[in-house]
């Protein structure tokens, strides 16, 4: 089925589109408000919010292939984005996706979801919080100075929610 704002959705928008200048001011919180419900922003959503702003299509898949915050494929329920640039590879982030990798079957993979798609996992480049790697988002919240324990921690409370 298409993906289409719900009414309240488009309640939500319309609030929005109220704080901008113009329409196409408005798309990164209109792809945040697409991925928040469907978990990913495939070719529909693309349309969906292109027709909400009255902008092309390929203007709104620029938009989400520029920015590493929206999943271009369905992920799992919980989404690790584990920073691999060089400040976090010094204090620790390659035994972070070491213990990711082997806890989630992903091989030899950097990125993937493990079969159950409780969990995706992804490496991006600095999240700007280079004084206190190594970091990674959990479902949009930071995680500074990250150890494998505590990293084994939050994704045991995670897979027991
Ligand atoms: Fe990891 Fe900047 S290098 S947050």
């Amino acid at each position: 089925m298409a993906f289409e704002f719900t009414e309240s959705e488009n309640q939500q928008i319309d609030r929005l589109l109220s704080c901008y200048p113009s329409k196409m001011s408005a798309t990164l919180p209109l792809l945040h408000l697409a991925q928040k419900r469907n978990g990913w922003i495939g070719p529909d959503v693309i349309e969906a919010v292109a027709r909400r702003l009255e902008l092309t299509k390929i203007h709104v898949a620029d938009v989400v292939s520029f920015y590493s915050m929206y999943h271009r494929k369905p992920v799992g329920r919980h989404v690790i984005s584990v920073c691999r640039t060089l400040c976090c590879q010094l204090v620790g982030q390659e035994s972070l996706s070491d213990y990711l990798r082997e806890r989630l079957g992903l091989g030899e993979a950097m990125n993937g979801t493990d079969e159950k798609g409780h969990f995706t996992v992804e490496h991006v480049e600095c999240l700007g919080a280079c004084g206190m790697g190594p970091v990674a988002i959990i479902d949009g919240e930071y995680h500074e100075h990250l150890t494998v324990d505590k990293l084994a921690a939050l994704m045991d409370q995670l897979e027991a929610s």
